[in-house]
């Protein structure tokens, strides 16, 4: 039976349930649910609208439900036919005290009901995804450690197109850099997901003299919100939610494209592991990255989400509007996504090949030293742009001599530009070229030594925050 029978005559029609009921999806939130009642139970308790020995009564049998609800084996919830876990949570409540469940709902509406369900999850879901983000940032920082010990060179690229060496840690800790503003906006947001609706009723307010920022602190909620109308009304907090979420896995979905790109013949630079790939059902020889695939595909749905909910809140006029009940989806998914998604990194760098000699290789190619070419004959005193041009000039004799820059002779050079002398071969190694980006940020082998060393004990931090939250 519905909640609100009574003003109705005629039955609601099959269609309508189908397009109405939220159980489907919202029988996620039955412990949160129930949590919220027995705070509520007790609210009622405070403000003298129902008796101890109710509130006992109550509190007992909501406990007994959320018990047989948190076990799968006993869990009624995925084959009743309720038009919404509220009322679930109702119906079963009934059926275990009688009359009394009838008392529960006193001075609350569905309205203030349902934001702090979905609050009290999002919460508990978002102190989960920050603890995966430091996991993941984990990871990278381990294999930043041991790919400094071996002083590992990648070829950094803009375009695509080599640009400038740097070390493999270095690379990592750019993953780690945006990994870790996710870790803090997710943390913002949960400032504003901590606040509780509850006592807001239906949109004005209840009308009992409940004590709101009590009944807040047993929820663990910081505080109660500062207006019912917006308190029943708002999804600021699933906005921000998905909008942390759909950025970090923008962020995850370029580590995924530089995996798969390192991984393909062409760079041959990393090899996934049997973990984390999977075969082709024609040709044999295919070892395909779908981890680090899904790591980039994942994104498309994360922002889609958070552009559902966008465009289901713009133009609401205050304040429930059946319209909110669109949020949920979205939001779950987006969690058990992210989830997903942060876990297998670890699981995709614990197990990764590294094939430092071919990336040393093709960072070693000699082009991409021109840049400090150019900055040599600045040194010698040619101006940059000359400099610049004069490096472009001795790259391109190269490349129809077929050999790398550092190939050219020292008369070959000197024929281009006099001023060269023979210390131009060691200027061009790997080493100096590296050595040289000796500034905060830079790819120097100290640098990225500190910075790696930085990064494990923000990490050690992470993990102890995210635990506290
Ligand atoms: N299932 C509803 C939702 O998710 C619960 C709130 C219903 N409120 C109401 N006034 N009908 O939004």
């Amino acid at each position: 039976m519905a909640l609100w029978g009574g003003r109705f005559d005629g039955a609601t029609s099959a269609l309508f349930k189908a397009l109405n009921d939220s159980l489907p999806f919202d029988r996620v939130l039955v412990l949160e649910d129930i949590d919220g009642s027995i705070a509520w139970a007790k609210a009622l308790g405070r403000a003298k609208v129902l008796s101890s020995n109710e509130v006992a009564k109550l509190t007992a049998a909501l406990k007994k439900l959320r018990a047989r609800e948190a076990d799968e084996k006993t869990s009624r919830i995925a084959t009743a036919s309720d038009e919404d876990v509220h009322s679930f949570v109702e119906r079963e409540l009934i059926a275990l005290v009688g009359e009394l469940g009838k008392k529960l709902h006193t001075g609350r509406s569905r309205n203030d009901q349902v934001a702090t369900d979905v609050r009290l999850w999002t919460a508990g879901r978002v102190i989960a995804l920050r603890g995966m983000i430091a996991r993941a940032c984990e990871s990278l920082v381990s294999l930043a450690e041991q790919e400094s010990a071996h002083a590992t060179v990648l070829p950094g690229y803009t375009h695509l197109q080599r640009g400038q060496p740097v070390l493999l840690s270095h690379w990592c800790l750019a993953y780690v850099e945006m990994l870790r503003r996710d870790f803090d906006r997710f943390g913002d947001a949960l400032q504003r997901v901590r606040v509780s609706p509850l006592g807001s009723g239906a949109l004005a307010g209840t009308a009992y003299p409940v004590d709101r920022e009590a009944l807040a602190k047993d929820l663990g909620f910081t505080s109660a919100s500062r207006n019912s109308l917006d308190a029943v009304s708002d999804r600021d907090f699933i906005f921000e939610t998905l909008s942390c979420a759909a950025l970090c896995g923008v962020h995850l979905s370029r580590l995924g494209e530089d995996l798969i790109l390192y991984s393909s013949s062409e760079f041959g630079f990393i090899q996934m592991s049997d973990a984390v790939t999977s075969g082709s059902s024609l040709m044999p020889q295919k070892k395909n990255p779908d981890a680090a695939e899904l790591l980039r595909g994942k994104s498309g749905r994360l922002l889609g989400n958070l552009v559902r909910l966008a465009t289901t809140l713009k133009g609401l006029p205050l304040a429930y509007n059946k319209d909110l009940q669109e949020d949920k989806e979205p939001l779950f998914d987006s969690v058990h996504h992210l989830s997903l998604c942060l876990a297998v990194v670890p699981e995709c760098l614990k197990r990764i090949t590294i094939n430092r000699e071919r990336m040393k290789t093709a960072a070693d190619d000699g082009f991409s030293a021109a840049t400090d070419l150019a900055d040599y004959l600045v040194r010698a005193g040619v101006p940059f742009r000359d400099a610049h041009h004069t490096a472009g000039v001795m790259t391109r004799r190269a490349l129809e001599l077929g050999v790398p820059l550092h190939g050219l002779t020292l008369e070959q050079m000197r024929e281009i530009e006099p001023r060269i002398g023979g210390d131009i071969f060691k200027e061009l190694s790997l080493k100096a070229v590296l050595s040289k980006r000796n500034v905060k940020g830079g790819t120097n082998p100290s640098r990225v030594a500190a910075a790696v060393k930085e990064a494990r004990s923000a990490v050690k931090g992470m993990i102890k925050a995210a635990s506290a939250d």
